[in-house]
């Protein structure tokens, strides 16, 4: 590729006299397929803890970043870093206020990435749909509007922001790529942990996954996967562990590695699932988790 050329002209030319149905991003170098320079994406849950790590590895990979969060402001130290490596590599970066569960709020600042992205010449190209909530509490005493307002996050969240930037790749004709971060506890019962809603909402959203995936992969060439992370230290976690410590204990004794996860766990396989390198995984779920799901 000449310095110059983009990475949809290097396809192009490669694929010159290639019949569509054998095309694939994937024929193309180690480098480009992990990279998503010229493409915008949108992370949700951006403000804080997993979603603005996964913003500064889509920065790393040469992509723009838009986060959205129902938090006033992203969290001070880590927005300043992020600021610093966009300035940097001259990406865009930028922050919205919304709540996933808002569809008029949702649909407009998808409107405004869409707008920043074509302003950029990097054109919105996925997302990853992080936003979520967690609740500790017996499911002998679920108070029923707390049990359907973790739904309402975290699978309806998940979905009005899947559906909104679906509709702008397909206005645009990118074949995007949509990653849904759900979690092991949508296959595992997580022992010492009472979290029937939480668990529930991300069964939800891996079987929602596959539902889109073959909605959306033809003809549209909208990849869509879940991200299913096992234990990771952030404020969820850290909430979970002020009330009941004795979980990590629990915790430990299923960490194969001897460890429990950090956000940067999540950096390469995020950008797998986003960049041309997974472009013939869809409707597929991506389980890290340190090994606690491979032992009883
Ligand atoms: N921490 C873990 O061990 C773990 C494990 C598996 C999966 N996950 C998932 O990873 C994702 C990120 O979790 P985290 O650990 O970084 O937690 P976190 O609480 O630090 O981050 C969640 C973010 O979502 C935002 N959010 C919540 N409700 C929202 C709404 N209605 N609209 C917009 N934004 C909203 C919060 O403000 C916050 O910034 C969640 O989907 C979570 O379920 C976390």
């Amino acid at each position: 590729m000449s310095p110059s050329a983009t990475q949809s002209e290097a396809d192009l030319a490669m694929h010159a006299g290639v019949p569509e149905s054998q095309q694939t991003p994937a024929n193309t170098s180690h480098t480009a397929l992990f990279s998503l320079t010229k493409k915008t994406v949108a992370i949700t849950g951006g403000g804080r803890g997993l979603g603005i790590t996964l913003a500064g590895a889509v920065l790393e990979a040469g992509g723009h970043v838009a986060c959205l969060d129902i938090l006033p402001e992203p969290a001070a130290a880590e927005w300043a870093a992020l600021q610093k490596t966009a300035k940097a590599s001259g990406l865009g970066l930028s922050y919205h206020r919304a709540d996933v569960t808002d569809e008029a709020a949702l649909a407009g600042v998808f409107d405004e990435i869409d707008a920043e992205s074509a302003a950029l010449g990097a054109p919105f190209y996925g997302c990853i749909a992080c936003a979520g909530i967690q609740q500790k509490v017996t499911a002998l005493e679920y108070p029923q509007a707390d049990f359907e307002r973790i739904q309402r996050v975290n699978v309806t969240g998940a979905f009005l922001t899947a559906k909104h930037a679906a509709r702008v790749l397909v206005k645009n004709g990118v074949r995007g790529s949509i990653v849904l971060i759900a979690s092991m506890s949508g296959q595992v019962a997580n022992r010492g942990l009472t979290c029937t809603a939480y668990n529930t909402s991300k069964a939800a959203v891996q079987q929602m996954c596959r539902s889109l995936a073959q909605e959306w992969g033809h003809p549209y060439g909208i990849r869509v996967n879940t991200l299913s992370p096992g234990y990771i230290r952030t404020a969820m976690t850290d909430d979970l562990l002020a009330t009941a410590p004795e979980l990590e204990k629990i915790w430990m004794a299923g960490a194969l590695l001897n460890r429990l996860g950090a956000p940067e766990d999540f950096k390469a396989p995020a950008i797998f699932l986003l960049s041309p390198g997974s472009s013939f995984m869809t409707g597929a779920d991506l389980r890290v988790d340190g090994g606690h799901c491979a032992s009883a």
